[in-house]
């Protein structure tokens, strides 16, 4: 059985005051209502150092939401998978569409940010999906297939234990337009097919797989009952309690 996760991504949002609360507010809800989903949240990382600090991480884990493609040095702005894992942060976000859109991160620099998280023992969430030309076009299957396997056959496949999966269809993405649960079930599967083809049945099976794209508390529940979706990255609900919180119940 794999355990369901529920990732809210907070992105560019909340100020200092609003995410310290939220994920105080968050942590007391879970401390409380003992979740059966581990509950993840992805702040600016000028707030990671403080939020480690004021949730407890048996209920509420934290993640960043991007990491530097490069082990130290001259790169102004970018924050290394060390750094990260230096204050104590165990997740982080690597290959969201607004950063394969806006930074133009391609699958040779998601390569070497995976490879970064992973000799700093840090778990990626490794974010992917097909936009809204490709779904049409029908090559949404292969398209998702190349995402997952430039970046993924160039690591170390003893690693690979360590992944976390997001398919997150761009078309889906903040556009209060989702996946019908039989779509995204329909290709967690063929990702489950394209793990064991390349990498055996073990990390096929065990890998967890969390839809994205417009997660709300209303269609939590029917995309969390398919068999192959482990749980959701939650972008605009998360930020929110009272629909963050129905969302996590949801993943049973
Ligand atoms: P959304 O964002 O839930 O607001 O669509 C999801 C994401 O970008 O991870």
């Amino acid at each position: 059985m794999r355990k369901k996760i529920v990732a809210g991504n907070w992105k560019m949002n909340l100020k200092f005051e609003e995410a310290l609360q939220l994920a105080i507010d968050l942590n007391g809800w879970i401390a409380d209502n003992q979740p059966e989903a581990e509950v993840i949240i992805a702040p600016s990382s000028i707030y990671l150092p403080t939020l480690l600090e004021n949730v407890d991480e048996q209920f509420l884990k934290i993640s960043a939401q991007d990491l530097s493609a490069h082990e130290k040095g001259a790169y102004t702005g970018d924050i290394s998978a060390e750094q990260l894992d230096s204050i104590g942060l165990d997740f982080s976000l690597i290959g969201h569409s607004e950063r394969r859109t806006y930074q133009h991160e391609d699958a040779e620099v998601l390569e070497q940010k995976m490879k970064q998280a992973f000799a700093h023992q840090i778990y990626p969430i490794f974010c992917f999906g097909e936009n809204l030309e490709q779904r049409e076009n029908n090559t949404h299957f292969e398209v998702v297939e190349s995402q997952l396997l430039d970046v993924l056959a160039k690591q170390d496949k003893e690693l690979l234990n360590k992944l976390i999966l997001a398919y997150e269809p761009v078309w889906a993405i903040g556009t209060g337009k989702t996946a019908s649960p039989e779509q995204a079930q329909e290709m967690h599967v063929y990702v489950r097919e394209v793990l064991d083809k390349n990498f055996g049945a073990e990390i096929a099976n065990s890998t967890p797989i969390l839809y994205g794209g417009s997660v709300n508390a209303e269609n939590a529940e029917n995309l969390f009952s398919q068999n192959d979706i482990d749980g959701g990255l939650v972008g605009s609900a998360s930020l929110q309690l009272d629909q963050f919180t129905q969302i996590i119940m949801a993943a049973q």
